[in-house]
């Protein structure tokens, strides 16, 4: 169906739920029925937004898991945000939820951010988007000045144990439109269950409108390529970098407190998911140079970040449905592992240089490797899939090493370097990473965006069971 032409039918569908709190909003221009209808632009697939719309994005759905999703989208002047959810494809049995956790609502003139929680596992849902146009001029003198909603009706799954097997990975992005564009082509054909972002979806990032761009409303032509799957994040280095970027938290939400135990609140893109037969363990590396690297100026704290995530992952690694699943495969941006002598382990002190490495920051992560991989072992981790390196690499398991490696590739397309230094590379390729289970082992299929092609399969047996010490952690 022609998006325009959905959103019709949406419409109609909402019309014939009955009158319900969000039926009342006055329509917008934009999505006015009749005549006109056809010749009013579809406002997500515009370059610019329609004039006087509060919403000028689709939804991203953002850090979802058995039990909870994010629902972000943009917004052009102050607004109070909401999701009308339901499990009916009508909506007729809809539920308000506002933007923000406890005490007050998170109304935001950029983006709205609402976490939905206590949801069902495994269980499909249906929703809206909407906003509440505010006029705030101090005090209480605060009132609804107007109201925009989106009228499609969308639908996600919660992840569980009845949730399809079935995961996309892309990293190194970069807001490189066209590789990113490529990207989510290739997701839409594949209707994974959920993508794993897996870092440096940025560059620089100074503003909350840079970030903006990147998630909510790119340069690409699929301008709804996360309204229906739900996106996980693991931060690569590039996603610390810009003032901005310190509270990337703004955009890309984090989990509310009230979902996790107090220890991981500030872990809040940390995620172990169960996708049927798979569980899915993302954590985030941090910088790729030390905290003490003069040119950091005491701003970073990777290492006890660090530190903290592996707390999270031993607990993470015994809840029950993590614990029980036959494959598990870990993400994080920067490779925990790297046969290369020349390749920057991330741990020289106190500034990163070395003459006999080629870099003078991490090309890959021996301190993650040290915290991390041990426990990830233990519980038989059978794939740790990392990006960073815009190269794609398999590393195949080894006696030392029980757990391969896939290094996504980056967003070069075919080629190196720039101006004068530009070279054709065709080892230069972004990289779709899909995995399913299929006859009880765990299938990865590498997409080659430059080519069009697969570029490798992988097929992983279950890991011998019992997998990891039960207890009582909860998420
Ligand atoms: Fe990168
Ligand atoms: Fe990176």
């Amino acid at each position: 169906m022609k998006r325009r032409d959905f959103i019709k039918t949406s419409a109609l569908l909402a019309a014939a739920a009955g009158a319900g709190e969000w039926l009342n909003a006055a329509p917008l221009p934009s999505t006015a029925e009749g005549p006109e209808a056809e010749a009013v632009p579809d406002p997500w697939q515009s370059e610019e937004p329609v004039d006087g719309r509060l919403i000028v994005s689709a939804p991203m759905l953002q850090n979802f898991s058995a039990t909870s999703m994010g629902v972000a989208f943009a917004v052009s002047a102050l607004a109070n945000g909401y999701v009308l959810i339901g499990e009916r494809p009508d909506l007729s049995d809809v539920r308000k939820v506002l933007c923000g956790g406890y005490r007050v609502t998170d109304i935001d003139d950029r983006v709205a951010r609402v976490r939905l929680i206590g949801l069902k596992p495994s269980t499909t849902y249906y929703y809206r988007i909407g906003a509440d146009r505010i006029s705030y001029e101090g005090g209480y003198r605060m009132q609804v000045i107007g109201n925009d909603e989106d009228l499609r009706i969308y639908s996600f799954t919660t992840a569980g144990k009845d949730t399809p097997a079935h995961f996309c990975v892309i990293n190194d992005t970069h807001a490189r439109w066209e590789p990113f564009g490529r990207a989510v082509e290739k997701i839409a054909e594949l209707s994974p269950a959920c993508v794993i972002w897996n870092g440096d979806a940025s560059n620089v990032e100074e503003t909350v409108e840079a970030q903006t761009r990147i998630f909510l409303t790119p340069a690409i032509d699929r301008k709804d390529y996360a309204a229906e799957t739900p996106y996980l994040f693991c931060p690569g280095n590039h996603d610390n970098r810009g003032m901005a970027n310190r509270h990337l938290e703004r955009v890309w939400m984090f989990r509310q407190p009230e979902e996790r135990q107090s220890r991981d609140w500030d872990l809040g893109r940390n995620f172990a998911v169960r996708l049927g037969d798979m569980a899915l363990v993302g954590l985030d590396t941090a910088e790729d140079k030390l905290d003490t690297n003069p040119k950091f100026a005491g701003l970073f704290t990777s290492g006890p970040y660090r530190e903290a995530q592996t707390e999270w992952l031993r607990d993470a690694l015994s809840r029950e449905e993590i614990r029980t699943a036959p494959f598990l495969v870990a993400f994080c941006h920067i490779p925990l592992f790297d046969s290369n002598p020349r390749h920057n382990p991330g741990d020289v002190a106190p500034a990163d240089s070395d003459p006999q490495y080629s870099t003078d920051y991490a090309l890959w992560q021996r301190t993650c490797a040290r915290l991390w991989t041990p426990i990830l072992e233990e519980a038989g981790c059978q794939l740790v899939i990392t990006a960073h390196q815009h190269r794609y690499r398999y590393d195949a398991p080894t006696t030392d090493r029980p757990w391969a490696q896939i290094v996504g590739g980056g967003p070069e397309m075919g080629f190196t370097g720039s101006g004068d230094k530009r070279r054709e590379n065709p080892d230069k390729f972004p990289t779709v990473i899909e995995g399913t289970v299929r006859a009880g082992r765990l299938e990865i299929t590498v997409h080659n965006l430059l080519s069009g092609n697969v570029q490798d399969r992988f097929s992983f047996s279950p890991r011998p069971s019992p997998f990891f010490a039960a207890t009582d952690a909860i998420d």
